[in-house]
């Protein structure tokens, strides 16, 4: 069918005209009642009441239980992509035993580089693969996924080319980012050297290959250094999109991203009243990270100080197999925004619009002209019903680029 108009959805959230950054209260979501979407070649093309649309003749494709669209959410921090799993390691953390520890004796990120580089094409793409259909089924539509578990930079060429060919395989549409800078590898002799052959050897490859256009770096004590951060990141901002793995465990990395450009500054766990305030006067976007908190037992990141305090500000799952392996999104989004205070237009356009703001992408988070068609649908009539279900409420309704699953 070329256009399609589909309907009628009892609430539609449009997520348009929402400030970027700050507080947002429930009545700025534009709601349209018993509403319509029309779309062709996978776009948004119209969207308003269902009555007056279908006056148009064209063909419908109907709803016929109360539903209620969003569009498709983003989930713009992820590490979905390694092979294994670390529970031995959560129950170690359960025993008291600290994250930046079991990484300082060697394992937590290290352990997860052996099993990936171990693992065949075939393991890596199929555990990926399986990932992503569980984030499609609970309406994550677009995602970001770094690399970064690779011993060496062949390793790390080898997983962005995983990333590639499973985002031209696979539904939802993958944002690679390279994390080659994660942590050094045993086998370098200092992370300054391991930072500079980044630079020298791989980033060439990536851009040679069209693997990425973003590069993330995780400024930690444990793993890499304000300073080293600072000359890497001055080296390759020009060429990448910069984003950062920032104040997780200690202050200090947010300055560097945001000093930087960075498009966004992820995790914000540890952060002071004066990072807050130096973010909330820059571009950056803080993506707090509400599944990391859960996986580690910590605090979530201040979300409703970050917001009042006018800061751009998306929530991302993290999804990885050491301090993230929930998941879910939406569990993680509702929790984050009953314990911060959130009201719902916060929360959603922290997974929908605001997402899309921290990933640079201009053509989707919110449902209107020209939008590519990404839309999910909640089996209610009230949009509050959806975090109000903390999670258990998925969509029923998929439409990805215009494509119907349901
Ligand atoms: O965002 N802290 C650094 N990176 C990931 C965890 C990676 C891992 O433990 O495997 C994070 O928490
Ligand atoms: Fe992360």
């Amino acid at each position: 069918v070329l256009k399609e108009l589909i309907g009628p959805f009892s609430q539609i959230i449009t997520m348009v005209n929402l400030p970027e950054r700050g507080a947002i209260s429930d009545n700025s979501l534009e709601i349209i009642d018993d509403g319509g979407v029309v779309i062709e070649d996978g776009k948004i093309i119209d969207v308003g009441d269902f009555l007056s649309l279908s006056k148009n003749n064209l063909d419908v494709r109907e709803i016929t239980y109360p539903c209620v669209l969003l569009p498709g959410f983003i989930d713009s921090h992820t590490h979905i992509c390694h092979y294994g799993n670390r529970s031995d390691e959560y129950a170690k953390r359960n025993s008291g035993i600290s994250y930046q520890q079991i990484l300082e004796e060697g394992g937590g990120i290290h352990n997860t580089m052996n099993s990936t580089s171990n693992s065949t094409d075939e393991q890596l793409t199929d555990d990926t693969l399986n990932r992503l259909k569980r984030h499609f089924q609970e309406g994550v539509l677009t995602c970001e996924v770094k690399s970064g578990y690779a011993p060496n930079l062949k390793d790390e060429v080898r997983m962005l080319r995983i990333i590639n060919e499973i985002d031209s395989s696979n539904d939802i549409d993958l944002i690679p980012t390279c994390l080659a800078a994660h942590v050094t590898p045993k086998k370098y002799e200092s992370s300054k050297k391991y930072l500079d052959s980044i630079v020298n050897d791989l980033l060439p490859i990536i851009k040679e290959e069209n693997l990425s256009n973003r590069v993330d770096i995780f400024i930690e004590e444990k793993a890499f250094s304000i300073t080293e951060a600072s000359i890497f990141l001055e080296k390759i901002k020009n060429d990448f999109y910069i984003t950062a793995h920032a104040n997780q465990f200690t202050s200090g990395g947010l300055k560097v991203g945001v000093d930087n450009g960075a498009v966004s500054v992820d995790h914000l766990e540890v952060i002071t009243d004066q990072e807050i305030d130096y973010l909330s006067k820059s571009d950056t976007t803080g993506v707090v990270l509400p599944g990391c908190s859960v996986g580690l037992g910590i605090p979530f990141a201040p979300a409703r100080k970050l917001l009042d305090y006018n800061c751009k500000v998306s929530i991302a799952s993290d999804w990885n197999p050491g301090s993230a392996p929930m998941g879910d999104l939406l569990m993680q989004a509702s929790l984050l925004g009953s314990t911060e205070k959130l009201s719902n237009a916060e929360v959603l356009a922290g997974i929908t619009c605001r997402a899309a703001n921290a990933l640079s992408l201009e053509d989707r988070g919110s449902l209107e002209n020209g939008k590519i068609a990404d839309m999910i649908g909640f089996k209610t009539n009230d949009f509050r019903d959806i975090l109000y279900n903390q999670g258990k409420l998925k969509p029923s309704f998929i439409c990805k680029r215009g494509k119907i699953y349901n």
